[in-house]
């Protein structure tokens, strides 16, 4: 019902573009109000001192009356660092940049601060040089220093969001923004893509440790309070020399999508869609955030990058936001009908920035020739570049000295400054959440022997997760992290100092038998979709830590586990192994922390008792979707759950532990059924030219792709190789994220399709799958199999069925449980072939003959 009010607002809104009078346009207005009354008190205006404070207007208009249409655009192009030379900058006067997650300067992991301010001083001083472009308008920096300056080596790293939700405690969040604003400021940096406001409502989401919760009450408050520590308060001083630009992001509905699947679709009502995913966005902009990010997700199948009504009209207009939205990497690329290097649409619909890291050229000259053509009107190009010189107006940017002059930049001693630690300290030991504490376990007398284990428990990189200093999180080892601790150091330390002995081990082996066992393990970090999951179960395929810690217990050791995630898990067997859990989350470089709240100190005195409190609910099965205020109601453990000292454990030491994965396994997971499945997409390549499905045609190189009808209209697709280059067709996920298809599957597995030949093979037919096995090089699982013996028995224009036992890949070593390409299939001789129905499903108990070639 509301959806279609608001569909009725958008089309009346494109009318008004479309040129009415004022009058006509006040008359669609008051239309708009009486029809969409309640979708209007959905989105209220916000409340914030800026505009009112910062008379900025007039300066932006004088600024604008020089501009030419080029600077214009110049200024809505956001390239990426790694695909733009300073050389760019000078030429084109970029309004700003980013580096990526994993971006540094000089490409290197290892780059000094020295070298961060060098860079951008470099990319300053060529914007404001008007010898090519005629511009002398600061560019600025963008960065995605979410749980503290993440990209930078020594850097203080807070606990992700997850974390911090549990903390609730908005005062630390302010705290915690200052120090980030900090630590991004030394660097020369003017921008920052945080807080994530997203409400996670699927945790099986990648992306969940990146929300605060569940629930909107904390997002509210703690948006309101991170924007106000990076910016500073609206007024006097607001967006000075110690402040950043904010960003809130993804707006909106990133944490809502349906099978919480990374940039799916959110199919909310618009009720939902203020109230649960939207209530970020009125904390951050009340507080006077400057800048919001558009997200990845669609809203009932369209893109948020395409979607007029929720950015111009409820954002903009309603809502009343004056600054800047900026679009998410490439994704108005994503917009049907758009690419990467062109998208009207996206700035028709109200995107004032495009997040585009290497196409930027294409986009640029596309979208000068859109204004010019008329497609894009020039007032959305005003508008923009108004948006976007009035944040920088306000952000000083015009006055303040260039990126090496300003009063922290340089300044290496504020990476990772002690008083910047003791506040991520405070956040560590404020996040951990007790979750069970059978007879009192827990606090430790440090005066004893204590064993150390699992794989987290000495491991920075594993307990800060993704987005640490690279993308992904991985690849990173604790001399990454000078400064920083791990959850051993401060075990190790507060045991050593009162006399006790501290071992660790990683396998749970022992010298002399400990009198306690702390065993720390949990998920490897991730980031983005490569986080999706099947379900909740925790190590659904190899249940390594659960045997370590029975093997403890079975010994009569007393074990503590502190469990490593970026979500709440279903650890149902895990916790009946333990007698007391700790969920830790991502804490980050500040390691030694948790030990503040383990141990009492040498007198027996608790020195931090346990203050967290769940703000995700803890599931109860693996595939149990649940959240605060939901019908039946019915977690493992509840938002809000946490214990402290004294408090009764009341978990049971038998929880259910029936529902583990082979229940939630399926027989089958069908790759293409006329549809390609989510979260795969077909790609077809020729040689060195490849390309993702578009069009029901498509020539590339030796190969001529077209759809069929087998059963239903365009349920099979067919396949001419021209034996001119080795060609193929491929199905992987969007920026080839990896897929656990073991949880889902379980091991006996094949790989079947139908195939339909008009003409046999000429040479060599292969059927590649192909994995990312961690740390590993990419390509390093890619398995072959030869298909062009069974073909060539085939009889011509039948269908047929050809399976593939996946133990034919496995062999050559693809992993299931880290898939990237599920199927793809080519060859360099000449062939005809249709193929429909591709399943990976468990093998058939009667065993088929199926041979490995
Ligand atoms: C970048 C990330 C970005 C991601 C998007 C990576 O290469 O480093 O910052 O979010 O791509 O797919
Ligand atoms: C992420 C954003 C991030 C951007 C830049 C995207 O992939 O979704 O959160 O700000 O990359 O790295």
């Amino acid at each position: 019902m509301k959806r279609t009010l608001s569909s009725v607002a958008v089309s009346l809104a494109v009318l008004v573009n479309a040129g009415c009078s004022q009058e006509q346009k006040q008359q669609e207005n008051t239309q708009i109000e009486t029809q969409t009354e309640t979708s209007q008190q959905l989105w209220p205006k916000i409340n914030n001192q800026v505009a009112k404070l910062n008379d900025v207007e007039e300066r932006v208009s004088e600024i604008m009356a020089t501009m030419t249409l080029e600077q214009k655009i110049a200024q809505m192009i956001q390239p990426e660092i790694r695909d733009i030379t300073v050389e760019d900058m000078r030429k084109y006067g970029f309004g700003s940049y980013l580096n990526g997650g994993g971006a540094f300067p000089n490409n290197d992991k290892h780059a000094k601060v020295e070298d961060w301010v060098a860079l951008a001083e470099k990319m300053y001083q060529a914007s404001i040089d008007d010898s090519l472009d005629g511009s002398t308008i600061p560019t600025m920096w963008g960065t995605d220093a979410v749980h503290g300056h993440n990209n930078v080596i020594g850097a203080t790293l807070f606990p992700h969001n997850i974390g911090l939700g549990a903390a609730n405690n908005p005062e630390l969040i302010e705290k915690i923004a200052k120090v980030t604003a900090t630590e991004v400021l030394a660097t020369g940096i003017d921008w920052i893509f945080a807080p994530t406001v997203a409400a996670v409502r699927d945790d099986r989401w990648g992306r969940t440790y990146e929300g605060y919760s569940e629930d909107p009450e904390i997002i509210k408050a703690y948006s309101h309070a991170i924007v106000t520590g990076l910016q500073g308060e609206p007024g006097e001083g607001f967006l000075g020399q110690g402040n950043v630009i904010s960003t809130v992001k993804h707006f909106v509905g990133d944490g809502g999508t349906v099978g919480g699947d990374d940039q799916g679709d959110n199919v909310s009502s618009e009720e939902e869609l203020y109230k649960i995913h939207a209530q970020g966005y009125v904390g951050g902009l009340n507080a006077g955030a400057q800048s919001v990010m558009a997200s990845f997700n669609s809203w009932h199948g369209e893109k948020i990058h395409g979607n007029k009504y929720l950015l111009n009209d409820v954002l903009k207009d309603r809502m009343g936001f004056d600054g800047f939205v900026v679009g998410d990497w490439n994704g108005h690329g994503q917009v049907a009908g758009c690419t990467n290097a062109s998208c009207p649409q996206s700035i028709n619909a109200g995107l004032d920035i495009f997040m585009v890291p290497g196409d930027w050229k294409a986009l640029y000259d596309n979208t000068l020739a859109q204004v010019q053509s008329g497609e894009i009107p020039q007032s959305r190009i005003d508008d923009a570049v108004r948006r976007i010189l009035r944040v920088k107006v306000r952000a000083g940017l015009f006055e303040k000295p260039s990126p090496a002059q300003r009063l922290y930049a340089a300044k290496s001693e504020l990476i990772g400054k002690q008083e910047h630690r003791e506040v991520a300290r405070q956040a560590v030991r404020e996040s951990l959440v007790l979750l069970k504490n059978n007879e009192q376990i827990l606090p430790l007398k440090p005066n004893t022997k204590v064993l150390v284990t699992g794989d987290a428990a000495n491991n920075i990189g594993k307990q800060s997760g993704g987005w640490t200093i690279t993308w992904q999180g991985t690849n990173n080892e604790n001399a990454d992290f000078p400064g920083g601790t791990s959850i051993w150091d401060g075990i190790s330390a507060q045991v050593e100092a009162a006399g006790g002995k501290a071992e660790l081990s990683e396998d749970g082996s022992f010298e002399q038998k400990p009198d306690v066992a702390i065993v720390v393990f949990g998920e490897e970090p991730y980031a983005e979709g490569h986080g999706d999951r099947a379900n909740l179960e925790y190590q659904a395929s190899d249940k390594r830590d659960l045997a370590l810690l029975k093997q403890l217990k079975e010994q009569g050791i007393p074990v503590v586990a502190v469990f490593i995630s970026g979500r709440p898990m279903w650890v149902n067997p895990e916790l009946n192994a333990s007698d007391a859990f700790v969920a830790a989350w991502l804490p980050g470089s500040e390691g030694l922390a948790v030990a503040d709240v383990l141990f009492t100190d040498a007198e027996g005195e608790v020195q931090h008792d346990f203050t967290g409190r769940l703000s995700y609910s803890w599931p109860k099965t693996p595939t149990q979707i649940v959240n605060r205020g939901d019908d039946n109601y019915d977690p493992l453990l509840p938002y809000g759950f946490g214990l402290s000292y004294g408090d009764q454990s009341t978990l049971s030491n038998e929880l259910d532990e029936q529902a583990s994965s082979a229940n939630s396994q399926q027989s089958s997971v069908a790759l293409f059924t006329g549809t390609v499945q989510k979260p795969w997409q077909m790609w077809l390549y020729s040689g060195d030219e490849s390309f993702t499905v578009s069009a029901n045609t498509h020539e590339v190189g030796a190969l001529f792709y077209r759809t069929i009808d087998k059963v239903v209209q365009e349920d099979a697709r067919k396949l001419r190789f021209d034996g001119s280059a080795n060609a193929g067709i491929r199905l992987a996920s969007k920026s080839f994220f990896r897929e656990d298809l073991r949880a889902k599957l379980g091991t006996d597995v094949q790989l079947s399709l139908n195939i339909n030949l008009a003409q046999a093979p000429t040479d060599a037919v292969y059927l590649t799958l192909n994995c990312e096995s961690e740390g590993d090089v990419a390509g390093s699982c890619v398995a072959k199999v030869g298909i062009s013996e069974q073909l060539k028995a085939m009889e011509l224009n039948t269908w047929q069925a050809l399976s593939v036992d996946l133990n034919c890949f496995a062999a050559q070593g693809f992993k299931l449980q880290s898939t990237v390409v599920p199927f793809e299939l080519s060859t360099s001789g000449k062939l005809d072939i249709s193929i429909a129905d591709i399943n990976l499903e468990k093998k058939p108990e009667q065993g088929s003959q199926l041979s490995c070639h």
